[in-house]
C-alpha cells in the first residue's frame, strides 16, 4: 500500500484512520443511466485503491456493486475499510416494499453482503432508510447487530441517517458512525454532523460533490439529489453568488473543498464510475480545506439566499 498524500481523519471513536476521499460504490449501479460492466468495474475499484483511498461504501441495493466488490478486491482486503447497509429486502424478502427492519433480516442482508464481497468480516454496518426509533426497537434489530459483532462478523454499527428521524438516532446514542447527507447545496444536517462528531461517532458524508451537479460538464443536469427538489441546488448557488468565490477553482473544487472544510467531517463517499473525475477529486482533496474566509463568506452568502 503506497501513501499517495491524501490526508487522513480519524473516524470518531471507531479509531478507523480513513482517507477524507471515500469510495461511494451506488456508481456501479446502472441507475445512472449507463451500466457498468465487470471489468470496468475491476479498473475503477483498483483505481480507487491504488489512489489510496482507503473506505468504500455499498449496499446490498446497489445493484451487482457488492459483487463487483467481492470478485474485483477481495484479494486486496487489507487495503480499505468497508461500509455496507442493512435493510434493504434481500433474497428472503423479495417482493417486500422498501426497507425491511427485522433481525431475520438483518441477519440475512450481513450474511449475503459476507458471501458477495468474499470476506470474513465488515468493518461499518449502517441501517439503511433512516428507520424511526420504533422500527429500531420492534423485533431487535440492534441486538442482532450485536450478535453478528460478538461473531467477529461486524465491527461497527452504524445509521445512514437524515432528518427527522436523526434526531431520535443522535439521542438513542448507539450508534458509532453516521452516514449523513451533506454538500455546499444541501446544508440542512450541518448541525447534526457537529452533534454525531460530539458524541464521539464517526461522521461519513453522502453527496458530498452534490452529484457533479456543478461541474461544468453535468451544468445540473443530474438526477435529483436525495432529499432535495431537483432545481434547488442550481437556484441556491445562482442565488448565493457562489461562481465570485470560485477565485481560480473550477466549482467542483470549490463544492468538495467545501465539504471537507465542516470541521466535524471525517470522510467523503464520492462516487464516479470515470477515472478522470477520480483522478480530479484525488488532485482536489489533497489539497484540503477551503480557507476559513472563504467559508465564512459562503455560508453568508447562502444563509441570505436561503440556502
Ligand atoms: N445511505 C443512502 O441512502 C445513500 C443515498 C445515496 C448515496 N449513498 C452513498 O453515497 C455515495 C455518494 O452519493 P451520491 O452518488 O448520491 O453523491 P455524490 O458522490 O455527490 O455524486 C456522485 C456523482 O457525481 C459525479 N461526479 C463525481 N465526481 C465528479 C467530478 N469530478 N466531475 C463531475 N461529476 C462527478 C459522478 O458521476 P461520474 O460517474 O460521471 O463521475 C456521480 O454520478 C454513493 O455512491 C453511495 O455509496 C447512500
Amino acid at each position: 500500500m503506497t501513501d499517495t498524500g491524501l490526508p487522513k481523519r480519524t473516524l470518531g471513536n471507531t479509531g478507523l484512520q480513513v482517507t477524507t476521499l471515500g469510495y461511494g460504490a451506488m456508481s456501479l449501479d446502472d441507475r445512472f443511466g449507463r451500466t457498468v460492466t465487470v471489468d470496468e468495474a475491476r479498473t475503477v475499484l483498483n483505481a480507487v485503491l491504488d489512489a489510496g483511498i482507503n473506505l468504500i461504501d455499498t449496499s446490498p441495493d446497489y445493484g451487482p456493486s457488492e459483487e463487483f466488490i467481492g470478485e474485483s478486491i477481495a484479494h486486496r482486503r487489507d487495503e480499505y475499510v468497508l461500509a455496507t447497509k442493512v435493510g434493504c429486502p434481500v433474497d428472503i424478502d423479495r417482493g417486500q416494499q422498501g426497507h425491511v427492519y427485522t433481525r431475520r433480516n438483518v441477519i440475512a442482508a450481513v450474511e449475503q453482503s459476507l458471501r458477495r464481497m468474499r470476506t470474513d468480516h465488515l468493518d461499518i454496518v449502517q441501517f439503511h432508510g433512516s428507520p424511526s426509533r420504533a422500527a429500531l426497537e420492534e423485533d431487535g434489530v440492534l441486538q442482532a447487530l450485536e450478535d453478528l459483532r460478538r461473531d467477529g462478523k461486524i465491527r461497527f454499527v452504524g445509521m445512514s441517517g437524515t432528518l427527522p428521524n436523526i434526531e431520535d438516532h443522535l439521542q438513542m446514542g448507539v450508534f458509532e458512525e453516521y452516514q449523513i447527507p451533506y454538500s455546499i447545496v444541501q446544508r440542512e444536517h450541518e448541525a447534526a454532523i457537529s452533534e454525531a462528531a460530539r458524541q464521539g461517532a464517526g461522521t461519513l458524508i453522502r453527496g458530498g460533490v452534490a452529484r457533479g451537479g456543478p461541474s461544468e460538464e453535468k451544468a445540473w443536469d443530474v438526477r435529483r439529489l436525495p432529499e432535495v427538489p431537483q432545481e434547488r441546488p442550481r437556484q441556491t448557488w445562482e442565488q448565493a453568488g457562489l461562481d465570485v468565490l470560485l477565485d481560480g477553482m473550477n466549482r467542483m473544487e470549490f463544492t468538495l473543498r467545501f465539504t471537507l472544510s465542516h470541521p466535524d467531517v471525517h470522510t467523503t463517499i464520492v462516487g464516479t464510475a470515470n477515472l478522470d473525475h477520480l483522478r480530479a477529486n484525488c488532485e482536489v482533496a489533497r489539497k484540503g480545506v477551503l480557507p476559513a474566509d472563504v467559508v465564512a463568506e459562503a455560508k453568508r452568502r447562502l444563509d441570505a439566499a436561503g440556502g
